[in-house]
């Protein structure tokens, strides 16, 4: 029998108190990535110490680049001398997000050697618009024994338009662009404020980026990048999943560290869904109903409601008085978390790409699979709300993207502790 680290929640706690928000694991990674592009120093401030950081910092390593924590959440990435091409199979296996290393490995070394990602746990999730737009900057690209082979002498500015507006995929050719020969212009580009975070610090570097939280951006290249320093957004989908907690527990946190105006339409179904929201001076005020109400969401790219937050969404909905339709429009297969929501009573029944949830009026605790990052926050969530023990095992997913998620919890009154779990008798 396997043993896996899990959690373990005595539900019904009402969440009072006060919760910091940390840095957004989806701005620190491109940022990381950029710190490929310059012969010199990047310094990240507001880094979140997860799982995912982690990879990538070892990822970096691989790469001849010397990265160290300088302090807490302060990461500084030394890549005056890179030594390696390859993005190895076991680290983009671990984390496709690794593939952010391609278009700053090209751009610089005029070479990269990236394991292709594959599927995972919530589709099949294609790369050929990353790969598209770099060829069309002129890189050679072929596909060998499960890599990604890229070469490119010199990259061209051109106009790249993106089929769909994929985040990471913008991401990798803005900065392909950065170090490009003259002016790359994206269409279609994805709006995401990790996408303008980004944009913010290759502008520090010194390239200029035009039109960053639109869906047009223009890219100017240098042939060389300066040493920036940088503070990373706050992590709005830590911050929304966190003002479900308040919501679905009846609590009241004040969220420190969190932009309002990076997560309107998560604000804005929160708010239907009858939970408070108030900025003051000292941050925001989360305020939980005595009865949630039931909304419909549907799924879409910034500034539309994010699929990263469409799982805690849907276990705040299972409590509603009423029914409420979840449509998921970006990734085909992201309702894992449904099974194990109805484990633990919820009503729900899936047709297509929609979930139909009618609230009951109670969850009951229940031994629960973690499967995905974001699934797994929905499990937790319900797993406060609901009456008597949940275990969640698998958390390691939860630790790829969750800075001490249990402790900031446990801070503010959750019953939650990590414990060992039998698994697969
Ligand atoms: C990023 C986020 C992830 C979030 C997702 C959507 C990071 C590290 N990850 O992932 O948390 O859930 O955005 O907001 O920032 N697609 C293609 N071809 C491509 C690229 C994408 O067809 O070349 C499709 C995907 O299958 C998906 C859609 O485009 O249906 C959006 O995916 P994309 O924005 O690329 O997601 P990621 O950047 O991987």
């Amino acid at each position: 029998m396997a043993r896996v680290r899990g959690l373990l929640i005595e539900g019904g706690e009402r969440l009072i108190g006060e919760v910091t928000i940390s840095g957004a694991k989806n701005a620190a990674l491109p940022a990381m990535a950029a710190s490929l592009l310059l012969e010199g120093k990047t310094v990240l401030e507001n880094v979140p110490q997860v799982r995912d950081i982690e990879t990538f910092k070892t990822l970096l390593e691989c790469l001849g680049a010397k990265v160290r924590w300088v302090s807490k959440g302060v990461l500084e990435i030394d890549a005056s001398a890179l030594t390696d091409i390859t993005a190895p199979y076991d680290l983009v296996k671990a984390m496709r997000a690794s593939i952010l290393v391609l278009g700053p490995l090209l751009a610089r070394a005029g070479r990269a050697r990236v394991s292709l990602p594959g599927g995972c746990a919530i589709g099949a999730r294609p790369i050929d618009l990353h790969l598209r737009g770099l060829e069309q900057m002129g890189a050679s690209i072929t596909l060998r024994h499960g890599y990604i082979y890229a070469s490119a002498r010199k990259l061209k500015g051109t106009r790249i338009y993106l089929d769909l507006p994929t985040v990471t995929g913008t991401e990798n050719l803005m900065m392909a662009a950065s170090r490009a020969e003259g002016v790359t212009v994206i269409e279609n580009a994805a709006r995401e404020p990790e996408v303008e975070d980004l944009a913010e610090l290759l502008g520090k570097m010194g390239v200029r980026v035009e039109g960053a939280g639109t869906s047009v951006l223009k890219i100017e290249g240098v042939s060389q990048l300066r040493p920036a320093a940088h503070r990373i957004i706050p992590d709005r989908i830590e911050a929304g999943t966190f003002m479900v907690a308040a919501g679905i527990t009846r609590g009241n946190l004040l969220l420190r560290g969190c932009r309002l105006d990076q997560m309107e339409a998560v604000v804005e179904k929160l708010r239907q869904s009858g939970i408070e929201i108030i900025p003051q001076d000292s941050g925001i005020r989360v305020v939980g109903p005595t009865k949630i109400r039931s909304a419909d969401v549907r799924t879409l790219p910034y500034p539309g409601f994010p699929t990263d937050m469409q799982a805690q969404f849907m276990a705040l909905m299972t409590l509603a008085n009423g029914l409420s339709v979840i449509t998921e429009t970006i990734f085909e297969n992201r309702f894992m978390h449904v099974s194990e929501l109805r484990r633990m009573g919820a009503d729900i029944r899936i047709e297509g790409s929609s979930a139909i949830v009618t609230g009951v009026p109670s969850l009951s605790g229940a031994p629960v699979m973690a499967t995905d990052l974001r699934a797994s926050a929905s499990l937790v969530l319900a797993g406060l709300a609901a009456e008597g023990r949940t275990t969640i095992s698998r958390i390691y997913h939860l630790e790829r993207g969750y800075e001490a998620l249990a402790e900031k919890l446990a801070s503010v009154g959750a019953k939650v502790q990590r414990v060992e779990i039998d698994e697969g008798a």
